[in-house]
């Protein structure tokens, strides 16, 4: 009986000072002094022990268990202690390392050249107005005295709905929306996507977005439409750069103007080192937007009378202006997404 506390007494502990975690201590601790523990299975065989021999014996295992209990919390204390070592050694903060930094974004070139547009029109007093895209045909049409069947519908290659509405295909609608809405006088602005059934190409996209100016009042004139005109241009282009209008159409505007700037790469000389210029092929002028003063049609589809107040709108494409501004080739690049594209500006 001596003996066999020794052994076990002698293994515990040998056991315990080699346990490297504290799973390993807790197997020992289970496998000794457990239920069903070595150590514990003497205590129960104290039996047989002869009853003169009992105090001595139950001593030298109470002592042994104290023993093995005491190497126990020792032991914890040491494994304890070497992983908080091994950690401080591996997982050690190097404060002196850059901190990573988070990518930084940076804003569309299409966003861009739409704020640096909204901003100067806001310089002059003009309130930005938001319009559904998915609109009604008579908002995108009817109001704006395009009649049923009229071939100025094909020049707006529509992307018509199955519940009868249809992608706008301009910001006008916008105009008619917001005098629907407000009484005279009116100065706003409409930025936003538009929409046309367009094959794609380098300049073509069937998604694009546009600018829409409409100042409605009493005495507004084709020369007020001109002075705002030429004050956006000079602000936006610089102030060499010279205007002009051309007479166009459109069923909403009456008259009707494009709007003509000098050519920004050869300054309206038309010829850059000695050839044609490229940009404006030649003719100094490069187009840039159509307005006109609105046709009396549009102020009575929307409740205002023409004989009491006149007033004009514009429309500008940002890709096409966007396009000249970062010297890009090609529209296709604004819609893609690629970031070794979008990253340079
Ligand atoms: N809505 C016209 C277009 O998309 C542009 C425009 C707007 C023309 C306002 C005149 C006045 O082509």
């Amino acid at each position: 009986m001596r003996e066999r506390v020794a052994q076990i007494r002698h293994e515990a502990l040998t056991a315990l000072s080699q346990a490297v975690d504290l799973t390993a201590l807790d197997a020992v601790r289970v496998a000794v002094l457990g239920k069903k523990g070595s150590l514990t299975g003497l205590l129960r065989a104290m039996q047989d022990v002869p009853p003169e021999e009992r105090p001595a014996i139950g001593a030298l295992v109470n002592e042994a268990k104290a023993q093995i209990e005491a190497a126990l919390d020792e032991n914890k204390a040491r494994i304890i202690g070497e992983d908080r070592a091994r950690s401080a050694a591996t997982e050690r903060v190097d404060i002196s390392l850059p901190g990573r930094k988070p990518p930084r974004g940076s804003l569309h070139p299409l966003t861009e050249t739409l704020d640096e547009i909204v901003s100067i029109f806001e310089r002059m007093g003009f309130v930005w107005e938001d319009g559904p895209e998915v609109e009604t045909d008579w908002h995108n049409f009817g109001a704006l005295n395009f009649p049923p069947d009229h071939p100025a519908r094909d020049a707006q290659d529509t992307f018509f709905l199955e519940n009868g509405l249809l992608m706008r295909t301009h910001t006008s609608p916008v105009q008619v929306r917001v005098m629907q809405r407000h009484q005279p006088p009116v100065r706003m602005l409409a930025p936003g996507w538009t929409y046309r059934n367009d094959a794609i190409d380098a300049t073509h996209y069937p998604m694009f977005s546009q600018v829409e100016g409409l100042l409605v009042d009493k005495h507004v004139t084709l020369g007020d439409l001109k002075g705002v005109l030429k004050y956006f241009v000079r602000e936006f282009y610089g102030p060499e750069t010279k205007i002009r209008m051309r007479p166009s159409f459109f069923p909403f505007t009456e008259p009707s103007a494009e709007l003509d700037i000098s050519c920004f790469v050869c300054h309206g000389s038309g010829e850059l080192d000695h050839a044609v210029c490229p940009l404006c092929k030649g003719t100094g002028w490069k187009e840039l937007l159509g307005s006109g003063m609105v046709d009396p049609a549009v102020f009575t589809a929307v409740g205002y009378d023409p004989e009491e107040v006149t007033g004009w709108a514009f429309g500008i494409g940002i890709e096409r202006v966007a396009l000249f501004r970062y010297k890009v080739d090609d529209i296709r690049l604004f819609f893609e997404g690629d970031l070794r594209f979008l990253r340079q500006f």
